[in-house]
């Protein structure tokens, strides 16, 4: 069953019915404000972190669900004086849920628009944050389409957050005594602990008078009511309610008469102010807010010209961004996520790692190493100087003996192990980010710019150095068999092997009791053979013929060792625990296969040749791939093993025990790309395509249009059923697999790529793609079986697959690939 549908032409997935099965989300913001926003107008929002400048409040598992947010509520003044039921109702739906006579949300990219018509009022909400503002805006159009004029009043509101969303849901002996607001000219301005160490504010403004406003939640709820009925809107009445502690909302009452067939627009703005430390006050001696620069934004933006022409720059920008890679393939599944989706959700990604999402509190996770680089994997095309910034953030929290926190806050950008340290895996990723970088950009300097350790000045050192830094890392911390320490974990989290946990409640992230010395990763061993290969290249570039040799002596012993320790027999082993006993091989009861692994190593080029990289993804494909995509590991674990921590601790089929951890499927796919099987990678492209799996919405649960962390497996009580929609590496693995290794349009160091991969029956495919300047207008043509590739540019035929010079007057190239060889 379908909850809506794809407007590929709008760009926007239409959903048609307010009660989705989970709450289908949005992501508001580019920069520094952002916002998360729900198909009913759930959510909340936040300046640059998610914990530490919460906006507004928004609470998690809660009943109903996804209670919060940015609420319009309509009254029917009329209805209400002759007694008559639904007299008030909210356009979003919630959260008074009443039903409407239409409904329609429309996320795009970046802004959201909600519908909803009911008793012959329509009203249309756009939501959206303008290009490098700190606020965002809620333009709602309102029509009568009565017969007789129609008496309202409108009511807004949102609840504020104390700042520390944190703090906000714990500390309530302090919270419930330092709520302070101001009012002036209808403008709503929070000000919690502004009077001390804060020198911002919140404010929620309106395009209309105002009739009367509410900032003390219980005056406008009514005690013991929810947001579903407040007493204000009630009653039609407001009480100009000032918060001095307990809970300080926005809340402002609009009357309006609208005649027929008339229609009005009212906007709201929710921004964040931050004022310089010497102008906090309006009056230095005075405890009142300075508001000036807050007044000059709203005077423009409170008007519909602005904001009307703001959201059409929002388009254009990412009109330009998607400009940079869109491909015409038979298959409109491929088509939209490639065009659209999946590099919206990649720019998710790389704004906020795993921290802020419906299913991510904001408050736990901040920017994590690992995941951020993986994230600019499928990100750097976009905006590489954006990447360029991150690279240098991340590298910057770097330690000096090459480890990593496993995670920064994004407002202070430095690290913490709040939440867990030693992932033995997080200090090789920074390399793939790099490497990812140079492809796009041939920016050589970036290695030689100095970048401080674990954000110390007086430390810093290229970060050539750094990268260094990070090899060296693995190559220190080898163990019995030669392969890498394990640590707390590697990319899987957790496969905690050094945790022997018997607490309950005990955080498998933060507790280590075995000394570390045995237990080993084969996966961090394919992963360092991949970064000491682009180590190998980057220093040929670098003419660093010493590194060159050292990379690639490391490399090559690393794979002695993996083939001596690490290979099963038939697929690749998945570690060693502390007892030294294999983890993921035919020996073990449960667990004997792990796809990381097999991703990981045939990535890294083991086995292409001797035949045993085909012996392990058939592996795979008989003992992990399911209808739903592929599981991580099999058999799951039906009981906990102390030696292994977290990953069975969960039930079977879900999360890392057996569950279809999707971030891990386009590492199959493109091991089956690197051997030339383009059907078998789209296959299992298409099984975790969120596209592909709207038709099941209801079993599947999440967004059709992005990709989720987590299907449950085949073990599970629910197979097919996903969490975790939005913040996972999924976006930027599989945004390579499809674009990079089956489409075969690929960024390398000297040029670009072009090896596509495709199925027999496709007759062919045209990509453009912008590339260091250059327009690639590609056309691809099968002209026969096979993946044999003829290419040519501007009708010039080229030997081998990459196009590595491009005149230099020219910003634009034809480039005709026929593929298979004529028999
Ligand atoms: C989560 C983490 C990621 C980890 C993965 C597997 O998605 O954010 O870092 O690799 O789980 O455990
Ligand atoms: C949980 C999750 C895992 C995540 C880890 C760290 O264990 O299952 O996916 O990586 O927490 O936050």
């Amino acid at each position: 069953m379908k909850f809506g549908y794809f407007d590929d032409q709008n760009r926007e997935y239409v959903i048609q019915q307010p009660n989705t099965p989970l709450p289908w989300i949005n992501f508001l913001g580019n920069e520094k404000y952002f916002g998360i926003i729900s198909n009913t107008a759930g959510g909340y929002s936040f300046y640059q972190d998610a914990r530490l400048r919460r906006i507004t409040r928004y609470r998690y598992n809660n009943a109903p669900l996804d209670v919060g947010g940015r609420y319009l509520y309509i009254r029917d003044n009329k209805a209400a004086s002759l007694g008559q039921e639904d007299y008030y109702w909210s356009p979003s739906w919630q959260p008074v849920r009443k039903d409407l006579d239409q409904y329609q949300c429309r996320h795009g990219l970046g802004y959201t628009t909600i519908l909803g018509k009911k008793n012959d009022l329509i009203c249309e909400g756009s939501y959206f944050v303008p290009l490098n503002q700190d606020f965002e805006v809620w333009r709602f159009t309102l029509k009568n389409q009565r017969k007789q004029p129609a008496d309202l009043s409108l009511y807004s509101a949102v609840e504020f957050c104390l700042w520390d969303a944190a703090d906000d849901q714990n500390n309530f002996q302090r919270n419930l005594s330092i709520g302070e607001v101001e009012v002036e000219d209808g403008v709503i301005y929070h000000k919690t602990e502004y009077r001390e160490r804060r020198n911002h504010y919140s404010y929620l403004a309106c395009s209309v008078p105002i009739k009367g406003f509410e900032t003390q939640r219980e005056a406008f709820l009514g005690p013991y009511r929810g947001w579903e009925n407040p007493l204000a809107v009630e009653k039609g009445t407001t009480e100009n309610s000032l918060a001095h502690g307990w809970q300080p909302i926005g809340a402002h009452h609009i009357r309006l008469t609208l005649q027929p067939g008339e229609s009005q627009e009212v906007i709201f703005i929710l921004g964040y102010q931050e004022n310089s430390r010497k102008k906090k006050f309006s009056d230095p001696e005075s405890q009142i807010l300075n508001k000036s620069e807050a007044k000059s934004k709203l005077k423009m933006y409170l008007n519909s010209d602005y904001v009307v022409n703001a959201l059409s720059e929002l388009k254009e920008y990412w009109d330009d961004l998607l400009g940079v890679y869109q491909v015409n393939t038979p298959d409109p599944h491929i088509d939209r996520m490639v065009n659209l989706w999946n590099q919206y959700q990649v720019m998710a990604t790389f704004n906020f790692s795993r921290s802020a999402s419906y299913f991510e509190s904001g408050i736990g996770r901040g920017m994590g190493f690992r995941d951020s680089n993986q994230d600019l994997l499928g990100f750097v095309h976009l905006i590489p100087e954006r990447a360029r910034e991150r690279i240098l953030d991340l590298a910057g929290t770097q330690k000096e003996d090459g480890s990593a926190y496993h995670q920064y806050s994004p407002l202070t950008k430095r690290g913490n192990d709040a939440v867990g340290s030693d992932f033995n895996d997080d200090p090789l990723w920074l390399v793939l980010a790099v490497a990812a970088y140079l492809k796009e950009t041939e920016d050589w300097p970036i290695l030689d710019n100095l970048v401080p350790y674990d954000n110390q000045p007086g430390s810093e050192k290229t970060l050539f150095h750094h990268l260094n830094a990070s090899i060296n890392f693995t190559l220190d911390r080898l163990g019995p068999h030669e392969l890498p320490l394990i640590g707390r974990a590697d990319w899987n989290d957790c496969l905690n092997l050094n945790c022997y946990s018997t607490e309950p409640g005990q955080s498998f992230q933060t507790t280590t009791n075995k000394g570390g010395k045995t237990a080993e990763s084969v996966f961090i061993a394919g992963l360092f053979i991949l970064a000491a290969n682009e180590m190998v290249k980057i220093s040929k570039f670098r003419k660093d013929e010493i590194s060159v040799n050292r990379y690639q002596k490391a490399a090559e012993k690393m794979e002695l060792s993996i083939w001596e320790h690490g290979w099963d027999g038939e697929w690749f082993k998945r570690a060693y625990d502390d007892a030294g006993a294999p983890v993921g091989s035919r020996s073990c009861a449960e667990g004997q296969i792990f796809i990381e692994p097999q991703g990981f190593c045939i990535m890294a080029g083991l086995g292409l040749r001797n035949g045993k990289a085909r012996m392990a993804l058939d592996s795979v494909n008989e003992r992990l791939a399911t209808e739903h995509g592929i599981v991580l590991q099999q058999p799951a674990y039906s009981k906990y093993y102390l030696n292994l921590g977290e990953i069975t601790s969960y039930p079977p089929g879900y999360k890392e025990n057996a569950g279809i951890f999707c971030h891990t499927n386009p590492w199959i796919m493109i091991a089956e790309a690197m051997l030339g099987e383009g059907k078998k990678a789209l296959d299992y492209y298409h099984l975790i395509n969120p596209s592909v799996r709207e038709e099941f919405s209801d079993l599947h649960k999440c967004e059709p249009y992005v990709y989720a962390q987590m299907i449950a497996g085949r073990d599970a009580a629910t197979p097919g059923e996903a969490k975790n929609s939005w913040l996972t590496g999924t976006a930027a693995w599989n945004f390579l697999a499809i674009s990079q290794w089956i489409l075969g349009i690929r960024p390398d160091y000297d040029g670009l790529i072009i090896d596509p991969v495709i199925p027999e029956e496709w007759n062919g495919f045209q990509a453009v793609r912008k590339f260091r300047n250059v327009t690639y207008k590609i056309n691809v043509s099968r002209i026969g079986q096979g993946d044999d590739l003829k290419i040519s540019i501007d009708g010039k035929h080229i030997r081998g697959n990459i196009i590595k010079r491009v005149p230099r007057d020219l910003s634009e190239i034809e480039v005709d690939v026929s593929i298979g060889s004529v028999t």
